[in-house]
């Protein structure tokens, strides 16, 4: 009987498992297509200038999954430097064309190995519900000792509040275990709570950009 509930045990983890893999392999596949070359989209430039980013800004680019957001960054900046806790992606990144004056890392968001205020500015774009909420508090106290400024692009939950309390259900079939957990969060809160003072947001649906100091 034990032996049953032990085999139940292992196959039911095992297609958890398999489920995750699936999950991330679309993911970094539909990443990789959002940042080709020659395929800098309209939304990382936005980001990019609403940064406000120039030549000598030394940005760190947080959960840069295969690089999209660091790659649009370097086209304005010679100092940018990304991070992702995924093994995979950061090779993915480090492979590219474009990666040569980028210091991809393999790091956690929450625990760097950078010095105090080594960076002028962290992008943590789309990265955050990723993180599961602790971890995502952990990363912005962790962008909070690194950087002096900090952008953050996420789904903008309380401001098409109707979208989202639907959409965030089919969402969450294709994002990490805490995503709704997450989703329920204001995350212009998470941010306040880790010592960012906001000083501009600009909404463009679905998403919402938080400028910080
Ligand atoms: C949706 S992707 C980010 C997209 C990317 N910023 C872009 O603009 O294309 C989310 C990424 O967060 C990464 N991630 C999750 N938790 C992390 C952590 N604690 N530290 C660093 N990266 C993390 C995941 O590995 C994943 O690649």
């Amino acid at each position: 009987m034990l032996d049953n509930y032990l085999v139940g045990d292992v196959i039911l983890f095992s297609i958890g498992e398999a489920v995750l893999s699936l999950r991330e392999e679309i993911e970094t596949f539909a990443l990789k297509m959002l940042s080709r070359p020659g395929q800098t989209s309209d939304f990382r430039r936005r980001i990019v200038a609403e940064a406000g980013i120039g030549p000598d800004t030394r940005v760190i680019d947080v959960a840069t999954a295969v690089g999209g957001m660091a790659f649009a960054a370097a086209e304005k900046s010679h100092s940018v430097t990304a991070i992702d806790t995924s093994e995979e992606r950061i090779k993915i990144a480090k492979a590219d064309p474009r990666a040569n004056n980028i210091g991809f890392r393999v790091m956690d968001a929450a625990n760097t190995d950078f010095q105090d205020k080594a960076f002028d500015m962290a992008l943590v774009v789309l990265g955050l519900h990723e993180m599961t909420t602790p971890g995502a508090k952990a990363a912005l106290k962790e962008a909070r000792r690194i950087a002096k400024k900090l952008v953050v692009v996420e789904f903008g939950l309380d401001k098409w509040p109707l979208f989202w309390s639907f959409f965030r259900y089919a969402l969450a079939l294709l994002e990490p275990p805490g995503f709704l957990k997450f989703t329920r969060h204001n995350i212009a809160g998470l941010i306040e709570e880790a010592g960012w003072k906001i000083d501009q947001e600009h909404a463009k649906f679905p998403f919402v950009t938080y400028v910080c100091t």
